[in-house]
């Protein structure tokens, strides 16, 4: 597994999305054993929202990470709507309840919404002081934002990237690494689309042994400062993804995804799911 840097941590470059868990009880337990496979093999970042389910997927976080929080990264976001001063330290506390910790590692605003920047940072750097989260940032941020934002404490943005979706390597990117903030990258396997049918995604696949899922997560974390969070609760997809951790790309193969995927010319608009 490959390491990036974030505010002062060392976390996988490669984590768990928990986007769509929580939604149906038959579905929790197999949720809350991938999450532990995941931890297991090396996934210890767990990205989740209060957004997930109405808080059902922090619920199953909180059992997957039951008597192993010391192992795990844990990332969760807040509500526009509750990212008010109040709103953000009320959200906080149900979501520690429903994480079983007393601690969320990053806390991000999930995106903007209508208070102030100001009003949310100051919320966030209250509930920091208050041992409540470690750190915080932001998510679905473009570089206006970023620069409105202009606070040296935020730890990432949290924004879509795929080797179909490369938008922001046109400024956001280049922006963020400049100044020493890692992205996030969400969406890291375009929700399991047509991407992973890709003819050029699978050539490089064969060549190491892979596939193409593996090799758009490693695509994805090429450089150092960019963290994948694939969503798997298939026990087959959290091996695979753990193992993509140990997958190097080589210069040929960059070259292929740059041809089959060109990247951006121009600016184009943040994508967004
Ligand atoms: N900040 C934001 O606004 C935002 C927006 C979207 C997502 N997110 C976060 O990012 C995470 C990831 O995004 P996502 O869940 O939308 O999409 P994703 O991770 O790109 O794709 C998830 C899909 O890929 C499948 N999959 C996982 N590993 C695979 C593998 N090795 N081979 C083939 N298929 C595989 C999963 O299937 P199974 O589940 O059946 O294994 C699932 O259907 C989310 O879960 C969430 O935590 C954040």
């Amino acid at each position: 597994m490959r390491y990036v840097k974030l505010a002062g941590c060392s976390v996988p470059a490669i984590g768990q999305g928990t986007w769509y868990m929580g939604e149906d009880p038959a579905h929790r337990a197999a949720e809350v054993a991938a999450l532990q496979q995941g931890i297991e093999q090396g996934l210890t970042l767990i990205d989740t929202a209060e957004m997930y389910a109405e808080g059902g997927a922090e619920a199953v976080v909180g059992q997957a990470i039951a008597g192993r929080r010391d192992q795990v990264f844990l990332v969760s976001k807040v509500y526009p709507h509750n990212a008010s001063r109040r709103g953000v330290a009320e959200a906080c506390e149900r979501s520690l309840k429903r994480l079983g910790s007393d601690m969320i590692d990053l806390y991000l605003l999930h995106w903007r919404g209508q208070y102030p920047l100001e009003e949310t940072v100051e919320a966030f750097e209250r509930l920091r002081e208050q041992g409540k989260i470690g750190r915080w940032g932001v998510s679905n941020f473009d570089v206006d934002d970023l620069r409105e934002l202009h606070n040296p404490d935020c730890a990432t943005n949290q924004v879509l990237y795929n080797p179909a979706q490369r938008g922001i390597e046109f400024d956001l990117l280049p922006w963020s690494r400049q100044r020493g903030l890692p992205t996030m990258a969400y969406c890291p396997l375009a929700q399991a689309g047509r991407l992973l049918q890709h003819p050029v995604l699978s050539e490089i696949a064969e060549r190491h042994g892979a596939t193409p899922a593996q090799v758009s997560l490693a695509w994805v974390t090429r450089e150092n400062d960019v963290i994948a969070i694939p969503k798997a609760v298939s026990s087959e997809h959290v091996r695979l993804n753990a193992a993509a951790g140990a997958l190097t790309l080589t210069s040929e193969d960059l070259r292929a995804i740059d041809r089959a995927f060109p990247a951006p010319t121009r600016k184009q608009p943040l994508a967004m799911v």
